[in-house]
């Protein structure tokens, strides 16, 4: 039987996000939900005060272990030569566990900020370990907001591969890949890159405010209303807001100045005043992002 081949295509489409949304979103942030005891009997106070804890960026010490035999780019460049080259930082939330050494071995053009979130004796760390990735990248703004580089990368621990670098869709998953074909004259005009190009999941309108159908795997989108009154302080609530997903992306520094530090301030206390579980506070920041960094609620 002849099956009309629009048909066909529909099909694959749906079949693979729901492939991806089954299969691969509980994957996709690497930091575990190790939320703080001691912080959840707090939770319903509402009142935490946050002390930050982070110190200097560390310096660049990796570069000195880049062999010159083995480590040459693509412009016949040795490595070690371009150690600082960049003004611009990689920001990274990790686990204590997860080794993220292919930063600075990899990218020693960049200087890097990598904050483990469940040490807090770890060179730059966070003093408590909630909404996944979104608290270091905060916390990271906050805490240099007079001091930032250029160019602001924001990325995720794991370096490559199938399928934990899935939402990585550079040349074979890899986030080495992703940040050297980034052109920073683009990230300068832009204000904001999404480095991930793949429009699933997340676009065209993952997250729908007003949607009629409740789903109980829809919670951070149901989460988006009151976190969106608090986080941008009006109720212009976008009917849709869809951005290709998995918050790693490039911003300018300008663009992250365009709001002012007590804004940047304002979102962490959200953060760390809500009872919404990281899966989901992690989320919302997912898809606000692109808003926060001057787009449309659809990219
Ligand atoms: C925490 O970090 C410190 C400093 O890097 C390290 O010496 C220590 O072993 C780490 N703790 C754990 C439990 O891994
Ligand atoms: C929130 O918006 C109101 C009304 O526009 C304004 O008066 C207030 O200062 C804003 N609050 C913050 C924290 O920006």
């Amino acid at each position: 039987m002849r099956v009309p081949s629009r048909f066909t295509t529909v099909t694959f489409v749906i079949s693979m996000w729901l492939l991806i949304r089954m299969k691969l979103h509980p994957n996709r942030v690497q930091l575990s939900s190790q939320t703080n005891p001691s912080l959840l009997s707090m939770a319903p106070q509402l009142t935490t005060t946050y002390v930050t804890v982070s110190q200097d960026l560390p310096t660049i010490t990796s570069s000195a272990e880049v062999t010159q035999e083995t480590q040459i780019d693509g412009d016949g460049k040795h490595l070690s030569d371009l150690a600082g080259t960049v003004d611009g930082v990689i920001v990274m939330a990790k686990l204590q566990k997860e080794d993220t050494n292919w930063v600075g071995e990899h990218l020693p053009e960049w200087k890097n900020a990598i904050y483990t979130v469940d040490n807090t004796s770890a060179p730059l760390y966070t003093s408590v370990n909630k909404g996944k990735e979104s608290m270091v990248y905060l916390t990271y703004i906050i805490d240099n907001y007079f001091t930032l580089p250029e160019t602001l990368v924001f990325l995720h621990s794991h370096r490559d591969g199938y399928p934990t670098g899935w939402h990585t869709d550079a040349p074979e998953y890899d986030n080495v890949n992703s940040v050297r074909m980034l052109k920073l004259d683009f990230v300068q005009r832009s204000g904001y890159v999404n480095l991930r190009c793949i429009w699933i999941p997340g676009c065209p309108d993952e997250i729908q405010p007003y949607r009629e159908q409740y789903e109980e795997h829809r919670e951070p989108e149901h989460a988006t209303r009151d976190a969106w009154r608090y986080i941008f302080n009006n109720t212009d609530i976008p009917s849709t807001i869809g951005v290709a997903c998995c918050s790693q992306f490039a911003v300018s520094r300008d663009q992250v100045r365009a709001r002012p530090l007590e804004d940047y301030q304002r979102y962490r206390q959200w953060l760390l005043d809500t009872e919404l579980s990281d899966e989901v506070s992690g989320r919302v920041f997912e898809y606000f992002w692109h808003i926060i960094f001057g787009k449309e609620s659809v990219q």
